[in-house]
């Protein structure tokens, strides 16, 4: 048996195929590689009852992951992160079937992990020792961190406004890191001119193919979570769109291996109202996003103003009968201290968007009577300390509290 069945690479706009044992990048029409497995041969060796008793990590998949060398796999223990019943917030939405997915319990606090573990991998399996990356922050963050592990250097790029914490993890991991006073777009632009003049290999987005296998595995576990029943909804923070599409791919993969049976869960992709382009162009029913200007939120995740990978967002929400929902920035922030008081659950920004857009959708009735429901809380609350602001009230040594 087989590690991995990976059996070679794809373009999904003009259909060419490469080498998984090459280094690769965009397809040469400009378009994402995506990875293809033998799932024939996989299913004809692997039965998902097989992996019961699996370590509890992404790497219980590494069939369906496209590392062939168990060698090479950089882990620092990512995945397999809770599936929690929301039953408080569940009910002040009217969503007796509310679950979150968790990924604030992960290395390096965000679901950025996984994409890490595997793209860190997969470059060390091809001998790659030196990466570039643009990033809103916890993507640089990750990715330095499982770089230093894997022993391959890093060069970070990220804006000036990012969360503080994740250039310290960066700037701690021994990266080579950099600020710009600018959007995740402009580091874009720089990485692009670095790789080129320094022959480095470009980790950016969507620009190497494994990333998108690393979060797929969100989806996986979901699935196994529900003991392979799927949910009915999956709610997720979308910037660059690699979650989402990574979501999609593993639950298609899953229905060809027969593992699940039924419609695909609707896929929501949720945006912040001041960087909304996945949204309206599925308000235009567009199949590509435009380039969004002066974006701007909190939710800084999400703050990509135009995704290389919009075209398979799109189709992911597409397919799936989903939807795409923009989030005003107060109405996030409000849901994020609901989740902590009513559940406990300190979520990101990003996180509580996707709570926010179920809310709404519940009202709206796209989201129906007793729906399973599935919230993605892609990253912990507290790697952004400066969202939240109290009024915390001094006491003098001594001084009694008084109710
Ligand atoms: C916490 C958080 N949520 C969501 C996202 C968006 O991720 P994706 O590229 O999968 O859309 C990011 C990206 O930086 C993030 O940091
Ligand atoms: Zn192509």
């Amino acid at each position: 048996m087989n590690y991995s069945y990976i059996s070679q690479l794809y373009c999904p706009k003009c259909s060419n195929t490469f080498s998984h044992q090459q280094k690769n990048q965009l397809c040469s029409c400009g378009s994402p590689l995506l990875v293809e497995y033998d799932l024939e041969e996989l299913g004809k060796v692997l039965s998902k009852q097989a992996l019961t008793g699996r370590v509890p990590s992404l790497w219980r998949y590494h069939e369906l992951l496209p590392v062939c060398d168990e060698k090479n796999v950089v882990t620092l223990g990512e995945g397999m992160t809770p599936l929690l019943s929301m039953p408080v917030m569940g009910a002040d939405m009217n969503i007796p079937n509310l679950l979150m997915k968790d990924e604030g319990i992960i290395p390096t606090g965000t679901f950025k992990a996984r994409g890490a573990a595997v793209g860190v991998s997969k470059a060390k399996e091809l001998g790659i020792t030196e990466l570039a990356m643009p990033t809103n922050g916890n993507a640089g963050a990750a990715w330095s961190l499982y770089a230093a592990r894997g022993g391959i250097q890093s060069t970070i790029v990220m804006p000036i406004d990012a969360p503080k914490i994740t250039r310290n993890e960066s700037a701690i991991s021994g990266s080579n890191l950099y600020l710009v006073d600018g959007l995740i777009s402009d580091a874009g632009k720089i990485v692009s001119q670095t790789v080129q003049e320094f022959g480095l290999f470009d980790a950016s987005t969507l620009k190497e193919p494994y990333r998108i296998e690393g979060k797929k595995t969100m989806g996986l576990e979901i699935a196994e979570q529900l003991e392979w029943k799927l949910p009915d909804v999956i709610l997720y923070p979308t910037g660059g769109g690699v979650g989402i599409i990574g979501i999609f791919k593993a639950l298609t993969e899953l229905k060809k291996l027969g593992w699940v049976e039924g419609n695909l869960p609707r896929l929501v992709a949720v945006q912040a109202e001041g960087c909304a382009p996945i949204v309206r162009a599925w308000e235009e029913g567009k199949s590509e996003s435009e380039f969004w200007y002066d974006s701007e939120t909190a939710a800084f995740g999400i703050n990509v103003p135009k995704a290389i990978g919009d075209f398979l967002v799109l189709d992911a929400i597409y397919q799936t009968n989903g939807c795409a929902v923009a989030i005003e920035d107060d109405v996030l922030l409000e849901e994020q201290k609901k989740l902590a008081s009513l559940e406990g659950a300190f979520v990101c920004p990003e996180g509580a968007a996707t709570f926010a857009a179920a809310r709404r959708l519940r009202e709206q009735g796209w989201i129906k009577d007793n729906e399973v429901v599935v919230a993605l809380n892609t990253g912990m609350g507290i790697k952004y300390p400066d969202t939240i602001s109290v009024d915390v009230p001094v006491l003098e040594k001594g001084e009694a509290i008084l109710k």
